[in-house]
């Protein structure tokens, strides 16, 4: 175990030099119940989420689309601006399939990386929020610099009202007000997704 130990100690003593590392209870917040996936399809705009994994560099003007591929899988493709290259990405594509009950899904983004994506709240129509962990750990917990918290709307603005709706939900005890930042929305375009065609 020597080994462990070590390799826990470097990875605390490199992770301190920027924050101390704090869990959050991923696996334990509520998801939308009797989700529909359906009525989820189609263009969300996120409005305002958190900086804990990219910070400065956090996109602005992400527009997500879930599409249902002939396979029957669940897609989402998403794009987003980047202000250090002053662009948005080209459209990524992410196949996502449903881990545990719930609106509680893996996606996996072209072979690069996957993540755990809960979908919160919606009311399918106009808002959402969705929480995003881009290293889930075994025990159901989150590093909360790997944590992603999204407010999602059908048209790229939201109302004070909806917005206040959106906040009551979260239930990441990780999160806090304060930890939600406002992006520029309007940027990007809708992306398109490039999923399989069916046999
Ligand atoms: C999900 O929503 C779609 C579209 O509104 C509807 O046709 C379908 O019956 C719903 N499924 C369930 C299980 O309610």
């Amino acid at each position: 175990m020597s080994f462990m130990y070590s390799a826990v100690v470097v990875y605390f003593a490199f992770c301190s030099k920027f924050s101390v590392a704090i869990s959050c209870d991923f696996d334990g917040t509520n998801t939308v119940a009797d989700f529909n996936d359906t009525k989820f399809l189609g263009t969300w705009h996120e409005l305002e989420r958190t900086t804990f994994q990219w910070g400065e560099n956090t996109w602005h003007s992400q527009v997500w689309v879930f599409k249902r591929g002939a396979d029957g899988h669940l897609y989402m493709a998403y794009t987003g601006y980047s202000a250090q290259s002053k662009s948005c990405s080209s459209p990524q594509t992410g196949l996502l399939t449903h881990s545990g009950s719930g609106a509680s899904y893996t996606l996996m983004s072209e072979g690069r990386y996957e993540a755990a994506l809960r979908v919160a709240y919606t009311d399918y129509s106009n808002v959402a929020l969705v929480y995003m962990c881009y290293a889930p750990e075994v025990l159901g917990t989150c590093d909360r610099n790997r944590v992603h918290v999204s407010l999602l709307s059908r048209s790229p603005s939201m109302s004070k009202a909806q917005r206040t709706i959106l906040m009551s939900h979260i239930d990441l005890e990780c999160v806090e007000n304060g930890h939600l930042h406002q992006a520029t929305s309007g940027l990007c375009q809708e992306p398109i997704p490039s999923i399989p065609l069916g046999k």
